[in-house]
C-alpha cells in the first residue's frame, strides 16, 4: 500500500500539534492506531458489551469475538490452534503468572538464564521466581561492538541444569535481532525450556512459532498498532502439563486456565482490528488467507523499514558527536529493526528528547527497562539514552526533519 494513503488511516498522523505535523518516532513505547481498531473498539463497547455464556445477542456476540481474536492471533504467530493464544491485560502481567506457574517444581540445583538484551518483564519475573526455589540465575551478555547476545556465552553457560532461557527477540533499546531459532535448538539439546519476548519484534516482523520451536513466546498488541492487550502462545504441551495460579470455579481447559478475571473484550475487538489492518498492507486479495496476507505485508514493511535504517544510519555518519549503541553495517540491516539507541556528546538524553518535543517529534529518553544492557552499556547512571524508533508509518522526509534538528542542537546558543 502507498505509503500516503496508509498514513492517512492513523488520525494521530493527520493531527496538527500547534499548527504542526507531529513526527512519532517513539513507535516502541507504544504504536499509533488505525482507525479502524478505533471503530472496532468504539463498536463493542457501543453495541456489545457484554460477558462470556449468556443465552442473549451480545453474550453470542461476545463469544464469537474472542474466538476471533484468538484465531487472529493464531495467524499472526502461525500458531497451529487458537487454543495455543492466551490474553491478559499486558505482557508483564502475564510473564509473571507464566513465570510462577513453570517454576513450581523447580530446585536449588537448577539454573536459569536471562539476557542483558532483555527488558526486566523477561528478567525480574524469572529471577525472582528463581529466588523462592533457591535456583541460580545466570545473565547472559551483549556483544559490545553490535549489542547482539553473545552466543559463545550462551553455549558455555547451558547445561543439563538448565531449566529455562527467558530471551527477547529484538532489543527494545537497539533493535538488534537475536537468532531465536538456533537458541531454542541449543536450549533444547539440554532440555531447557525457552521463553521468547517478541514484544518489540512483533510490529516489524512476522513470527513463526512453529518455525522458531519456542516453548512460548509473549507480544503486546499496542506496539502492533493495536490496543493494550498482553498475548502469550504457549505448546499445547505446556499450556496443559503447568498448573496456572487460578480461580477455583474457574473451568481447567486450555487456554481459559491461564486467564484470569475478565478479559477487555473491546480491546480483543481492537486486536482483531489491528491484524486484519497489517494483512490489509498485502496487495493479495481479501479472500486469500490471512496468514499468506500478512507475509506479503510484512515483507512490504520490511523493505520500507530497511529503506529508514539505511538512511538513518547514513545520516548518522555526518555527526561524529552522537554515538549510537547496536548494528551500524549497512550490509546488516535485515538484522535489526529501526529503532535507534543514541547518545549526544555533552548533551544528556532528557535534554536531547525535551529539545525535539517542543518541536513535536516524539522520541523516548531513559533505559527502557533495559537495564543490564544500559549497565552493560555504562548509560544507566547518565540517563540512559535517546531512543528513535521508526515504525512502517515514519517516512524519510520525517528522517530529514529529524537531522536537521540534531544539528540545530549542536549548534544551540
Ligand atoms: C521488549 C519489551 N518487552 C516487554 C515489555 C512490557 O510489555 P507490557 O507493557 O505489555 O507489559 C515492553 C514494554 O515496553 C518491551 O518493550
Amino acid at each position: 500500500m502507498e505509503l500516503t494513503k496508509l498514513r492517512r488511516q492513523f488520525p494521530a498522523l493527520m493531527q496538527q500539534v500547534n499548527g504542526q505535523s507531529p513526527i512519532f518516532l517513539d513507535g516502541p513505547g507504544g504504536s499509533q492506531v488505525p482507525q479502524s481498531v478505533l471503530s472496532a473498539m468504539s463498536a463493542y463497547l457501543g453495541y456489545y458489551n457484554s460477558n462470556l455464556g449468556g443465552a442473549f445477542f451480545s453474550s453470542e456476540k461476545t463469544v464469537d469475538l474472542l474466538s476471533n481474536a484468538r484465531q487472529a492471533v493464531a495467524d499472526l504467530l502461525n500458531a497451529p490452534s487458537q487454543e495455543q493464544i492466551v490474553f491478559g491485560a499486558n505482557m508483564t502481567s502475564l510473564t509473571f503468572s507464566f513465570s510462577r506457574a513453570i517454576s513450581r517444581e523447580w530446585q536449588a540445583s537448577d539454573e536459569i538464564i536471562v539476557t542483558n538484551a532483555d527488558h526486566f518483564s523477561n528478567v525480574s519475573s524469572w529471577r525472582q521466581a528463581a529466588e523462592d526455589k533457591g535456583a541460580t540465575v545466570h545473565a547472559l551478555q551483549v556483544n559490545d561492538a553490535d549489542c547482539t547476545l553473545d552466543l559463545a556465552q550462551y553455549k558455555q553457560l547451558l547445561n543439563s541444569n538448565t531449566k529455562l532461557v527467558a530471551v527477547t527477540y529484538a532489543s527494545n533499546t537497539t533493535g538488534s535481532i537475536n537468532n531465536i531459532k538456533h537458541i531454542v535448538e541449543l536450549a533444547h539439546q539440554v532440555g531447557a525450556l525457552v521463553y521468547v519476548d517478541a514484544v518489540h519484534y512483533a510490529p516489524h516482523e512476522l513470527i513463526d512459532v512453529q518455525a522458531l520451536n519456542c516453548d512460548f513466546l509473549a507480544c503486546s498488541a499496542y506496539k502492533f498498532f493495536g490496543p493494550h492487550v498482553g498475548i502469550v502462545y504457549g505448546k499445547r504441551e505446556h499450556l496443559e502439563g503447568f498448573t496456572p495460579y487460578k480461580v477455583e470455579p474457574a473451568k481447567d481447559i486450555i487456554p481459559g486456565r491461564w486467564e484470569t478475571g475478565t478479559q477487555s473484550f473491546e480491546g480483543l475487538a481492537g486486536v482483531v482490528a489491528a491484524i486484519d489492518y497489517l494483512a490489509s498492507l498485502s496487495a493479495l486479495p481479501e479472500t486469500t488467507p490471512r496468514r499468506q496476507r500478512l507475509s506479503e505485508a510484512f515483507a512490504n514493511t520490511k523493505q520500507h523499514e530497511m529503506a529508514l535504517s539505511e538512511y538513518f544510519l547514513t545520516r548518522l555518519a555526518e555527526f561524529p558527536d552522537i554515538t549510537l549503541f547496536g548494528i551500524s553495517d549497512l550490509t546488516r540491516l535485515a538484522e535489526r529493526t529501526p529503532t535507534f539507541a543514541l547518545t549526544f556528546e555533552g548533551i544528556a538524553p532528557r535534554d536531547v528528547s525535551e529539545f525535539l518535543g517542543k518541536q513535536h517529534m516524539c522520541v523516548w529518553d531513559g533505559n527502557f527497562y533495559a537495564q543490564g544492557l544500559c549497565e552493560q552499556l555504562g548509560v544507566m547512571d547518565k540517563g540512559g539514552v535517546v531512543r528513535i524508533g521508526c515504525m512502517h508509518y515514519n517516512t524519510i522526509d520525517e528522517l530529514e526533519i529529524l537531522f536537521s534538528a540534531f544539528t540545530a542542537l549542536f549548534n544551540r546558543p
